[in-house]
């Protein structure tokens, strides 16, 4: 096993002439801002997680079989995705139970998916009306209103009064909703549906579901606290709601291809471009609107992208992997607005079993393009590929298009409701965790060039997001002198 050379040191603190700039953490408690002389000195000793609430003594131990099948063996409607494995509530916790109540929508990100999940929640059957909106870009939160009054006139009622563009403003939001719709970027996620569920309200909250092992703590706890509560959370992992998908591996579970011996999964294909700098803007504010380039906000591609087709490997397998190596770079995208992710990644994900899964992401244009999973089992193989799912070898059979015509993010957003309306347990928080700490452990692997444990990966204490927000704040990684952000170097970048 391999163990960390810096015990506590951040994910990025590099040795040499990188070090200055090289820190991600959050870590030091006194002396100016947040971890500005020990990121300075790039030494970072990891007792940072105050500000966070823990979740170690309720996390179930992620090598428990059981842990791992009843998260990842769903193969039922998809409007019990994850609700069957949390067992039976009592009825009488139901926070909607009714058929026909009214239920209050809250949007906590209101860009192209918050938008979008919003026009599809108000979409739902029942009674349903978009109350309050929290975006710290008021631009954002404007456009998004603009767009979804056009699509919902009657069904939009969120004067000034209830549009909050203050860091604090998810608290405000969320506090007039009965469900609430997390989509900013991928950072915020865990301190989001955290206060979502103090507040004791349903939530559909977009994937990735945290950035980094911390968060991914804090989010199982509150998959925890939610399922006492009754409260229903569903997961933009919208696989898990695609008719092909569902039948496809189905037909997996129920041994179509025999044992899995190995899994391929990719995201190769293109993505949005980094943004310039604009005039007199603060680096807190610049990272936030440039968030996809920061790992600290998106995780990297592997996690924000790429966790999709990792979330399908795990759904197949009904199990996370033990162990991961892997290699990656950044060859074409980088310039300073391309921040400091890479830009193609490579993993060989280690199952219990032995069996494994190899994990392609990569955002360069002109290259090879699939976003697709692919098993190979001991009686055939499986192709889950666009809309022509299908096995070949002892048991042939192809996904009927026709059956799989529904959009899969309007399906997600009436699975979820239905939950709510009828008191159906429903928890998708926890498969979601898993998978997204799974892409984490490919990052860990891929950033610092190590093989790296399931266990080490889930319990590291390296923390990417910084302790205070505030558009004066210094965000947690800072350009050098020319304004390039460090990059993670395999072979020194310390990453568990
Ligand atoms: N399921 C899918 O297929 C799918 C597709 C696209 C995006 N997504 C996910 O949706 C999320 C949002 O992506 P997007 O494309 O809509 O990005 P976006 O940049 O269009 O929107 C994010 C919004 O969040 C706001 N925001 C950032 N920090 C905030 C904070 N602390 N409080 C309030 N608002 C804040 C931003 O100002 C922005 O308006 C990401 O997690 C992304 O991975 C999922």
């Amino acid at each position: 096993m391999w163990t960390p050379r810096l015990p506590f040191a951040s994910i990025l603190a590099m040795p040499g002439e990188f070090a200055r700039q090289f820190s991600l953490a959050r870590n030091v408690s006194s002396g100016g801002p947040p971890g500005a002389s020990r990121r300075r000195r790039g030494i970072v000793p990891g007792k940072s997680e105050q500000h966070r609430p823990q979740a170690m003594n309720s996390t179930p131990h992620p090598d428990d079989s059981r842990f791992s099948r009843r998260q990842f063996l769903q193969t039922g409607s998809s409007a019990l995705a994850g609700a069957v494995l949390l067992g039976t509530l009592p009825a009488g916790q139901a926070v909607h139970a009714a058929g026909s109540d009214l239920l209050k929508i809250a949007l906590v990100g209101c860009g192209g998916r918050g938008s979008g999940a919003a026009d599809q929640a108000l979409k739902t059957a029942g009674g349903t009306k978009l109350v309050a909106l929290a975006d710290v870009l008021p631009e954002k939160l404007e456009n998004g209103l603009a767009s979804l009054q056009a699509r919902h006139p009657g069904k939009v009622e969120v004067p000034p009064e209830r549009r909050f563009t203050d860091f604090d403003g998810y608290k405000k939001a969320i506090a007039l909703a009965d469900v609430v719709i997390l989509a900013t970027s991928p950072g915020f996620r865990p301190m989001h549906l955290a206060e979502a569920v103090r507040q004791g309200k349903h939530v559909f909250m977009e994937k990735p579901v945290a950035t980094d092992a911390p968060g991914i703590r804090q989010v199982l706890a509150a998959a925890e606290e939610a399922r006492k509560k009754n409260l229903k959370v569903g997961v933009g992992f919208q696989r898990r709601h695609q008719a092909s998908y569902l039948e496809t591996i189905k037909r997996i579970h129920d041994g179509a291809v025999g044992e899995i011996q190995e899994l391929r999964v990719y995201w190769n294909g293109g993505s949005r471009d980094g943004l310039e700098r604009l005039p007199g803007e603060t680096e807190m504010h610049y990272q936030i609107r440039n968030w996809y380039y920061f790992t600290w906000l998106s995780g990297d591609h592997i996690v924000e992208q790429h966790c999709h087709n990792i979330d399908v490997g795990n759904w197949i397998k009904g199990a996370h992997p033990v162990r991961a190596q892997g290699m990656g770079g950044r060859q074409v995208r980088n310039t300073k607005r391309h921040g400091q992710i890479f830009d193609h990644h490579f993993v060989e994900f280690e199952y219990a079993d032995g069996s494994r899964m190899f994990s392609q992401c990569r955002q360069i244009p002109g290259c090879w393009p699939t976003v697709s999973e692919h098993v190979l089992g001991t009686k055939g193989t499986a192709d889950l590929l666009g809309r022509g799912h299908a096995i070949k070898g002892a048991n042939p059979w192809r996904f009927d298009v026709k059956q799989g015509r529904k959009d899969a993010f309007q399906q997600e957003h009436d699975d979820l409701f239905n939950a709510i309306r009828n008191d159906k347990t429903y928890n998708e928080a926890e498969f979601a965790a898993i998978s997204t700490m799974t892409a984490i452990l490919g990052r860990m692997c891929t950033y610092s060039g190590q093989q790296i444990e399931w266990h080490d990966a889930l319990n590291s204490k390296i923390e990417l997001l910084p302790k205070t927000f505030g558009w004066d704040a210094p965000p947690p990684v800072l350009p050098d002198a020319n304004g390039f952000y460090p990059v993670a170097m395999p072979g020194q970048t310390i990453s568990v």
